[in-house]
């Protein structure tokens, strides 16, 4: 008896810690609710419409007229603003107003805010979340030091779809893989406690489906049945909910036929209902106003009232909020409801980012402001470059022409090798391209002996005049293409010359980083036309080549994998990125990237996504001729596969043992295999684990990527690598929108690609 009443004490005071967290958890949101809805009575219909408006300074609100509507509360949010100086003006505005209820300050942090880390596909290249966290974290550090409270990101979106220019900034074409980066990011963002400065609001984007814009034509929409949106697109959005996202972004697309905006059953079902979503949404740019445009609305005054229905609850640019919901309210459109549901969401996000309790908690004070925002010491280059190093990934590598030998001419050609802008990438926030190493720079840096670099521009990025239009269009885009007023066969003529004297050429190549953005989808995903003659013209000299790509979607370069020994995909990798691409090229850094997207031979492939389902003619690798799923003009599967990545040592990878081959729900089923690094010198690889479900209710995907391990080997050494799989990791989406693991056969694939793999199978009670 004594015994049962001692271990009764044990568990309480063992849980007590558990208990008293709780208990505190619903002391905070209770308070929190009391100080809301306090607040909330005390506001005139004009001051909560004011909370709903994200806004910023422009020609439709110029400063001086944002400052006062921020006196008398008529916005809650400002964004595009940087710098303490400046938002604390906004502040102070605010500040005086009848309710001194603070503002926030949002930007568009993507992927570094002054230091400027990979851009996404880069940063979904390392395989390694301690490098997202690192990148995270020091951006969430570098925003809040600029005042700001809320950043724009992660950027979510699944594409499969390259054309898509936007592939540039989300984490790849796998959901399993994206989920983990998302709730990285999230976590990295937000640190542990919003209310404190240094952790930043994270607001995900853009909610849902984006990256499924029919044929990557940016704002196309998307039309898609429920099993793939729950598999296959929505479950990084779920990740970052998560991990308790502050805030969601959602798309400007249409999704089965309803601009998000509007769509009733996406924000107020899916998100709220079913996700149980918390925290704040807010719409993107004009997103409103633009509901006239999708056709489901016919003017703004019916576009407000749509969205605000919808469970809309900030609107960002437009004004439509301020100048339609007044009136909305007072016919009884509108209900007092739905406004103050909306506005408790906004003041609630503004309670969690400690704004109630300092509104100038990130802002600081006047005697603490950097004398120069710019300033070196401000930077986090070696962040940088470390993240930068892990982002790359080696291709091609014949001859081990790679890593460089430092005795060499070098000859460094293309009209990116000098770049300073496009290795920022775009979205780099207030990055500074002064401050960035291009990579000549790094080559230089790491060479040591200027008399054995050559330089050559070679080419324009491109010649074309109609993308030259686009690219260059004044404020269409952040990134012009310089255009060079010597002709291309002096160009041409001079990287030739330079190439001849020298022992090997690295050409840097791609795309300019306006190419990879926001309202730049591309029809081709060749390298522009420019670049392909000045690679062929290279490869004619006989010289090693080594392309050094810089560009933000996977592109289709067959004919340049051909021309080059070597091939180094480095994306956009930010301030730091030239002397990370130097300590790879010159074997200081041993690479270790794998890709997170497809790359196809041709943009006739697309889309080209490594999960794709079985069909009833897959293809035949023993009879191409026969009647399959492919094109019969182009070689079968892609030029680069998913997780695809070399190193400068070689790995081999043995069978697969399987610790049971009948798995009981309930049970755990180990999988590993046995890595050696059977090359020269130390290395990391990321070895990655795909089952299938070889029969099923519906058609499984031939592949799906469950767990991976990143890890360093030296020379000769091995080890053996587990994995644990259970009935969780079997579950799909069936036709019925159940969550369920169906008995059958599955296969279990191993590989350090998702190509080439070793294979088991087991079977599922
Ligand atoms: C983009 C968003 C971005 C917003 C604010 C929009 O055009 O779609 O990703 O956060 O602008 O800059």
């Amino acid at each position: 008896m004594r015994k049962i009443a001692w271990l009764v004490l044990m568990t309480l005071l063992a849980s007590a810690p558990v208990l008293a967290q709780r208990l505190s958890d619903q002391t905070s949101a209770s308070a929190k609710v009391h100080f809301i809805e306090n607040l909330l009575q005390q506001m005139t219909l004009d001051e909560k419409i004011g909370q709903l408006r994200l806004n910023c300074v422009g020609v439709q609100s110029p400063r001086e007229q944002l400052l006062q509507e921020a006196a008398a509360s008529r916005v809650g949010g400002i964004f595009y603003a940087v710098g303490r100086a400046d938002l604390r003006e906004f502040q102070d505005a605010a500040m005086g107003s009848r309710l001194k209820i603070p503002l926030f300050f949002a930007y568009d942090v993507i992927h570094g805010h002054r230091t400027i880390f990979p851009i996404g596909i880069g940063l979904a290249s390392t395989w390694d979340m301690d490098a997202v966290t690192l990148a995270g974290r020091t951006a969430a550090q570098e925003a809040s030091d600029d005042g700001l409270d809320m950043v724009f990101s992660p950027m979510v979106d699944i594409t499969r779809d390259p054309r898509w220019g936007r592939a540039s900034e989300g984490w790849g074409e796998d959901a399993w893989l994206s989920a983990r980066y998302t709730a990285t990011m999230v976590e990295a963002l937000q640190g542990s406690n919003l209310g404190v400065a240094g952790n930043v609001m994270a607001s995900a984007k853009h909610f849902a489906l984006y990256g499924a814009a029919e044929g990557g034509r940016d704002y196309n929409s998307a039309d898609m049945s429920l099993p793939r949106m729950y598999q296959d697109y929505l479950p990084p959005y779920r990740a970052a909910v998560r991990a308790g996202v502050g805030a969601m972004m959602l798309t400007y697309i249409a999704i089965n036929g309803v601009p998000a905006t509007s769509n009733t059953w996406l924000i107020r079902d899916l998100l709220r209902k079913q996700w149980r979503f918390k925290g704040l949404i807010i719409s993107d740019f004009n997103a409103v106003a633009d509901l006239v445009s999708h056709g489901v609305a016919s003017n703004g005054r019916e576009a407000a009232m749509l969205a605000i229905k919808a469970g809309l609850n900030m609107s960002m640019f437009d004004t439509l909020f301020r100048d339609e919901l007044p009136d909305l309210v007072r016919s009884g459109a509108v209900s007092q409801e739905e406004i103050d549901d909306a506005v408790r969401e906004v003041l609630g996000a503004k309670y969690d980012m400690g704004l109630f309790a300092d509104p100038y908690l990130r802002i600081g004070a006047v005697s603490d402001d950097p004398q120069d925002i710019h300033d070196e010491s401000r930077l986090h280059r070696e962040q940088a470059r470390d993240v930068a190093r892990k982002s790359l990934v080696l291709l091609k590598n014949q001859r081990n022409v790679l890593p460089l030998d430092r005795t060499a001419v070098i000859a460094v050609v293309g009209p990116l090798a000098k770049s300073r802008l496009d290795i920022l990438g775009n979205w780099s926030a207030i990055g500074s391209a002064a401050q960035a190493v291009s990579v000549y720079d790094g080559i230089a840096n790491a060479l040591g002996a200027p008399e054995r670099l050559l330089y050559a521009r070679g080419a324009d990025v491109t010649d074309d005049p109609q993308v030259l239009n686009f690219l260059n269009a004044p404020g269409a885009n952040p990134a012009d293409v310089e255009v060079d007023p010597r002709s291309p066969t002096s160009m041409l003529q001079e990287a030739v010359e330079v190439a001849r004297h020298a022992d090997v050429v690295v050409a840097v190549v791609g795309e300019s980083r306006g190419m990879s953005y926001e309202g730049a989808s591309r029809a081709s995903l060749g390298l522009p036309a420019y670049q392909a003659r000045l690679i062929q013209a290279l490869k004619a000299t006989g010289k090693p080549l080594v392309l050094v790509l810089m560009n933000g979607r996977a592109l289709s370069i067959g004919k340049e994998h051909d021309a080059a020994d070597a091939v180094l995909e480095t994306w956009y990798s930010g301030t730091e990125g030239g002397n990370a691409i130097a300590d790879v090229l010159f074997g200081d850094y041993n690479p270790s990237g794998k890709l997170p997207v497809t790359f196809p031979r041709s943009v006739g492939q697309v889309p080209t996504y490594y999960n794709h389902l079985n069909t009833n003619r897959p293809y035949q690798a023993n009879d191409p001729r026969a009647q399959t799923s492919r094109y019969f003009d182009e070689e079968y599967g892609p030029l680069y596969p998913f997780g695809f990545g070399l190193s400068y040592t070689q790995f081999s990878v043995s069978d697969i043992t399987l610790t049971r081959h009948n798995l009981n729900r309930g049970e755990v089923l180990g999988a590993s295999v046995v890595v050696k690094n059977t090359g020269p010198r130390a290395g990391a690889t990321v070895v990655q684990l795909y089952i299938r479900d070889i029969s099923a209710s519906i058609s499984r995907p031939v592949k799906e990527l469950k767990r991976y391990r990143r890890i360093m080997l030296q020379a000769g050494e091995e080890k053996t690598v587990s994995f644990n799989l259970s009935e969780q990791d079997l579950k799909f989406y069936n036709a019925k929108l159940e969550y369920a693991a169906e008995a059958g056969a599955f296969s279990v694939m191993i590989g350090l690609d998702s190509r080439d793999v070793k294979e088991a199978r087991f079977e599922l009670f």
